[in-house]
């Protein structure tokens, strides 16, 4: 969070920093998403792009809300169509999470009115991070260092909690809930590629989100519970298979291979 002084607060000797990046978008927050293959498109990247850096650095984004997510879309400036492709880019590392190439580990600690805040999922996520990280070892690490030649990702995703999936599935509700898209209809014999496209992408968004809701209800002091099915969500196989596994989803290098599984 950024604090915000008025210009008059700084003297004549106030130096600054000018920080050049290349425009990565509009966040996620005001993007039009039009569809529900775009919806998944925008979670699998992010995933994706958590998971690398995840299993590069012990990465934790650990302040991803939709205004941090930034999608751009290759028909910048003209009308979108259905051969554009998106691209999302993650920013804002100000809390962040990671091992240094030096053996250090960099971080951030929350100021305590972060976790005031109500209303929004993303305040309850600051609260839950904070639970499982004050569990653990801290906001600096969850696994004692290790002198043997062992991936230290590897430890932390597997006895620790990383919180990735909790970010993740705020995104997930943020695609199902926030973005206006509504539940395309099932698939029929006469249904196009382009429908059926569409109604998968659809139940893979809601199966994921239902499954990683579990996962996470499954820890301590989480407030969020699963939705039992509804009228409006079909049961399908796809659905099935998401919702009958029984993995555990720690870190976003879980989520990732989960959905690859399916
Ligand atoms: N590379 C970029 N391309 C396009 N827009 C960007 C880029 N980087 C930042 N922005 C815009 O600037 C906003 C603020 O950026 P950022 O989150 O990095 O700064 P901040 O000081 O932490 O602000 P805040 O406290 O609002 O989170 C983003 O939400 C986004 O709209
Ligand atoms: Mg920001």
């Amino acid at each position: 969070m950024t604090k915000c002084l008025l210009p008059d607060a700084f003297t004549k000797d106030q130096t600054y920093t000018i920080i050049v990046l290349p425009f990565a978008g509009a966040p996620l927050e005001v993007f039009r998403v039009r569809k529900w293959t775009e919806a998944y498109d925008i979670f699998w990247q992010t995933a994706n792009a958590l998971k690398d850096a995840e299993q590069r650095l012990g990465f934790e984004h650990r302040d991803m809300h939709w205004g941090q997510i930034l999608v751009s879309s290759t028909s910048a400036g003209r009308k979108r169509n259905d051969k554009e492709e998106l691209k999302v880019t993650l920013i804002d590392f100000g809390l962040s999470r990671m091992d240094s190439m030096e053996g250090d580990t960099w971080w951030t600690a929350f100021e305590d009115e972060v976790f005031e805040g109500e209303g929004e999922y993303q305040f309850d996520i600051y609260r839950m991070m904070r639970e499982h990280i004050e569990d653990g070892k801290g906001w600096e690490t969850f696994e004692p260092r290790t002198n043997i030649m062992v991936n230290l990702f590897t430890i932390r995703c597997i006895i620790g909690f990383l919180t990735a999936p909790q970010w993740l599935h705020y995104l997930l509700r943020k695609l199902i809930k926030n973005k206006g898209l509504r539940a395309p209809s099932p698939v029929s014999a006469s249904s196009s590629a382009l429908v059926v496209r569409e109604r998968k992408a659809y139940e893979l968004v809601l199966g994921l989100e239902d499954r990683l809701g579990s996962s996470l209800h499954d820890l301590a002091a989480y407030p969020y519970r699963p939705r039992t099915k509804t009228k409006s969500r079909r049961k399908t196989v796809l659905l099935e298979a998401v919702g009958a596994s029984s993995s555990r989803l720690t870190c976003a290098g879980d989520v990732v291979a989960f959905y690859q599984a399916i």
